[in-house]
């Protein structure tokens, strides 16, 4: 089938990048992008390319070569459902906060009103691509529902996960390691499967273009964030026992990331991982195991999320203890809120939780990062519901620029690997600070060495 229309369902962080990059490689079909938040659409219409939603490194020049030529962002959900033969679906399936599974299930609420929409408005047939992550057979779900409209029209089913990262999504987009595309084994199937190969044919080697059936790419997506966690966590559980014995985290994973079987990617020891996917993505492959009744196997799986939790209070423990146990009324900065660098995205971020448990010590936490706006930090830390906000506000300054941030502190934790923390003066820093000055490098980017010899008491994770 040759597609003229294609529509993205949630304007997001996948969402937006991937329509933008299919969008850009594709001028022929024409791509929209509908959200129903009015503001975030606006945001991705605006003139000034620095108002974008979201920041990705190479994100704006795909947007100002594609948008208004074939790329659309709308709120007129309706229309483009209408005139498009290709819908995809990228809304967020957060893990539930009520009822059934909560903590743990992802909810599907969103995925499935989308799915109850399309039913709504599609008056021709429809193939309907699940880009968010979600829980195995959630197709049959989505089919059900869309096969219960009694009005003709045909709908087809595929599952493709998007494997981009933040801060690198417009480059994992162009050359991504493979595109999984998943769907019925059934003639009309395996069409429209071919239908979706050719869009990313276009600029995606077609060896690299992996099909299988619905079930198994589903699971691959949780099952891919799984095992990505599961290398962290691996390493922050082998960094605890370099801090106990005097060997050195980096070492040891250079040392087994020259394993050609082991591989030297996702070994970088760190405060515990963040983002809105692995935490999600792991509680989700806890619940479908339980569900399942393999409990050995979801005991398995949580033992990763444990390990992260463990990872975050470990680091704020070990301030605490280096500072002469007590941080009650100092001033400690933390620079970087974002779960990565190169990304304005603080969903699941170390930083939230630190930030959190040093309040709680009643300390005076000041924050600093390059690309994290002031109202969302303190939304993570309002999220948490810790305590008020007015006592919030007591503990937690939020600056907007560096300079700003280590007058009279007594410490400084690194906590996102941004490169400009690198280039700091730390003379000029630990001038500024109260002595003895502490650096907790939680990501090990800082030269230790320099910095000791300026008079920091630097600790880094597992050295
Ligand atoms: C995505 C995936 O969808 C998620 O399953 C995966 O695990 C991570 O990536 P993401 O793009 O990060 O989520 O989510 P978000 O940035 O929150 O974007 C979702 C968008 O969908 C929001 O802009 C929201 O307004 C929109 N939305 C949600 C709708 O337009 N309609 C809805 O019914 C629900
Ligand atoms: C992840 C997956 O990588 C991606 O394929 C999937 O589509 C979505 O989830 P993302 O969460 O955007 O992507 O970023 P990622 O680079 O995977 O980092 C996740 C977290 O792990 C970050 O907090 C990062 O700092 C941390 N991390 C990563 C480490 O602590 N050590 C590492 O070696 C790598």
């Amino acid at each position: 089938m040759k597609i003229k229309n294609i529509c993205c369902i949630g304007a997001g962080y996948v969402g937006g990048p991937t329509m933008a990059l299919i969008a850009q490689k594709n001028p022929d079909i024409k791509v929209t992008c509908v959200d129903m938040n009015k503001k975030r659409i606006d945001d991705w219409n605006s003139e000034d390319l620095n108002n974008l939603p979201i920041y990705e490194p190479g994100l704006d020049e795909v947007i100002e070569e594609a948008r208004g030529r074939n790329l659309f962002f709308s709120t007129d959900v309706d229309f483009a459902i209408k005139q498009s033969e290709v819908i995809f679906i990228s809304v967020n399936t957060p893990t539930k906060t009520y009822g059934e599974g909560k903590g743990m299930a992802a909810d599907l609420k969103y995925v499935e009103l989308c799915a109850r929409h399309i039913a709504r408005i599609a008056t021709s047939d429809k193939i309907v691509v699940e880009k968010s992550t979600l829980p195995v057979k959630t197709a049959e779900a989505i089919q059900s529902i869309l096969n219960s409209t009694g009005n003709g029209v045909n709908f087809e089913i595929l599952s493709n996960p998007e494997f981009l990262a933040e801060g690198t999504a417009i480059k994992d987009l162009t050359k991504p390691d493979r595109v999984l595309i998943g769907g019925n084994q059934t003639k009309e199937g395996k069409e429209a499967i071919n239908t979706l190969v050719d869009i990313y044919a276009t600029w995606v080697p077609k060896e690299n273009i992996l099909t299988t059936n619905l079930w198994s790419s589903e699971l691959s997506k949780l099952t891919a964030n799984a095992f990505l966690a599961q290398r962290i966590s691996s390493i922050n559980s082998l960094s605890a026992i370099c801090d106990a014995t005097g060997a050195n985290i980096s070492e040891v994973a250079k040392a087994i990331g020259m394993d050609s079987r082991i591989g030297p990617k996702f070994l970088k020891t760190s405060v515990g991982f963040g983002g809105s996917c692995f935490q999600k993505d792991i509680l989700n492959l806890v619940y479908i195991s339980k569900s399942l009744g393999l409990n050995e196997v979801a005991n398995y799986w949580d033992q990763v999320i444990l390990m992260n939790n463990y990872q975050r209070r470990r680091f704020v423990k070990n301030i605490i203890q280096t500072m002469y146990n007590t941080v009650s009324g100092k001033k400690i900065t933390i620079l970087g809120w974002a779960f990565k660098k190169d990304t304005n995205d603080s969903r699941e971020s170390a930083s939230i939780y630190v930030a959190d448990m040093l309040i709680e010590e009643q300390a005076k936490v000041i924050v600093y990062d390059p690309k994290v706006s002031r109202t969302q930090i303190i939304s993570d830390i309002r999220c948490l519901k810790t305590r008020s906000d007015k006592e919030n506000k007591e503990y937690l300054q939020i600056e907007t620029s560096s300079c700003n941030a280590f007058k009279g502190a007594h410490a400084v934790l690194v906590l996102t690997e941004w490169d400009e923390f690198k280039a700091y003066d730390w003379q000029h820093i630990y001038n500024n600070m109260e002595k003895p000055a502490f650096v907790f490098d939680g990501r090990n980017i800082l030269n230790k060495q320099k910095l000791e010899i300026i008079g920091f008491v630097y600790k880094g994770m597992g050295s």
